[in-house]
């Protein structure tokens, strides 16, 4: 826990300076230190900047970068990572051109993965997720959001929120887990779906607070899902057990899910990629973040969410994986970072910002993580790259050399 690393070609820090993220022209400035170094005690960053200026101490361990580039730990703040089962006939259907919204009407989609969870034990769902998480920590990804979901009733919510507490314990990545019981309607509910969502709020959210099962409440408020109605009556008694509001919001379609989630201070909103002018006017006068998926749109073929837009309005922006066995089966951050320079316009600057420091403040973890700044947890990960644009650019290829955890290298 008490290292130095030095001899880092570019200390990619990104540093805030204090703030909660950055926003607009700020996503640019990474404050990139050539020939960089940093002190961590105790798991924590003591100093961050030039190799010849800290002193290196004679008392703990060193690692020589020799050149490498360092970068924080991707924070991925949207993930429904605990699963059980796959739906790779769904994607094959997608190619033939089948739509995602036709797959789940015919009893495919999130309801599938639900019946593959049910049936798997909370051991077995451990043990895949465990496997899922040392992969992203290989790839970078040093914090990760959690959400429950393919539960869908009490007790099988519960056996989630159970494993990612487990997880959150044990793992050696930093876990955030988050409630998303109102994922979508098992077919019981069909032609009573306020039934389900009395449920979720008489009998899940009571559950989950007393026992501080997750520290956000998210609803996929979409055409077909959750109403606005049913939305903002699921999140206003998620607050009172003290659960911060997320939203899945104009994903399919934009029935004004976004200025919901603005106007109920949720942390972040979620996928926008059916993002409208109002949606936009509501996110400026609020402070939640806007976290773009652009995995999604890209394994769906569906519209990206208007990226230049949201940043160009000042509105702090974050780029996460969703990863989900329907949706984006991929948990690669620089592989976001690579559609989402690609398809969606955004600069490399723009990326990791957006893939750190703003990933953490959709947790509200920015104070803690997401920037390599004095006072952080030591999430750090080094690249054998000739410079940080690297990463986007040469895809789908793994250039961890190592990863620093709370001030540990990890040995994988
Ligand atoms: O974020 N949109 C809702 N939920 C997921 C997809 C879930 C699934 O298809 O299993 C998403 O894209
Ligand atoms: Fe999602």
């Amino acid at each position: 826990m008490n290292l130095f690393i030095k001899n880092i070609r570019q200390l990619v820090t990104v540093a805030a300076h204090g703030k909660p993220f950055k926003r607009g022209a700020e996503m640019r400035e990474l404050h990139i230190v050539e020939n960089g170094a940093v002190l961590i005690e105790d798991g924590i960053i003591r100093a961050a900047g030039s190799t010849n200026e800290i002193p290196q101490p004679n008392t703990i361990d060193v690692l020589d970068a020799d050149g490498r580039i360092a970068l924080p730990g991707f924070v991925d703040s949207h993930t429904h990572l605990v699963f059980a089962g796959s739906r790779e006939d769904e994607f094959a259907m997608r190619a033939e051109g089948k739509s995602y919204r036709e797959i789940a009407a015919s009893g495919g989609g999130i309801l599938s993965t639900m019946a593959a969870t049910r049936a798997a034990t909370k051991k077995e769902l451990l043990h895949v997720a465990e496997r899922r998480i040392t992969e992203m920590l290989k790839h970078g990804t040093t914090t990760i959001e959690i959400k429950s979901g393919y539960g869908l009733s009490l007790e099988s919510e519960a056996k989630i929120l159970d494993v990612i507490s487990i997880l959150r314990r044990d793992s050696l990545a930093t876990i955030i887990p988050t409630f998303l019981g109102a994922h979508a309607f098992q077919t019981e509910f069909n032609n009573d779906k306020q039934h389900y969502v009395d449920l979720i709020i008489a009998r899940m959210l009571p559950y989950i607070g007393e026992r501080t099962l997750a520290t956000f409440c998210d609803v996929f408020c979409d055409e077909g899902y959750f109403d606005l109605h049913q939305t903002e009556n699921i999140l206003l008694e998620a607050k009172r057990y003290g659960l911060i509001p997320k939203l899945h919001a104009d994903q399919l379609a934009s029935i004004g899910a976004t200025k919901l989630g603005a106007e109920l201070n949720a942390a972040s909103v979620d996928h926008l990629e059916h993002l409208t002018s109002d949606g936009i006017e509501a996110l400026k006068k609020s402070s939640s973040v806007a976290t773009v998926l652009p995995g999604a749109s890209f394994f769906l073929q569906e519209p990206y969410a208007p990226a230049r837009s949201i940043i160009e309005a000042g509105i702090p922006l974050a780029i996460a994986t969703d990863f989900n066995p329907g949706s984006t089966m991929c948990f690669s951050m620089p592989m976001m970072m690579t559609i989402a320079c690609t398809q969606m316009n955004m600069t490399p600057e723009e990326a990791i910002t957006a893939a750190t420091l703003n990933g953490a403040a959709a947790l509200g973890l920015s104070g803690e993580l997401g920037s390599i700044e004095a006072g952080k947890q030591a999430d750090i990960v080094l690249y054998d790259v000739p410079q940080y644009r690297f990463l986007p650019y040469h895809y789908a290829f793994n250039h961890v050399w190592r990863v620093v955890k709370n001030g540990t290298v990890l040995e994988f």
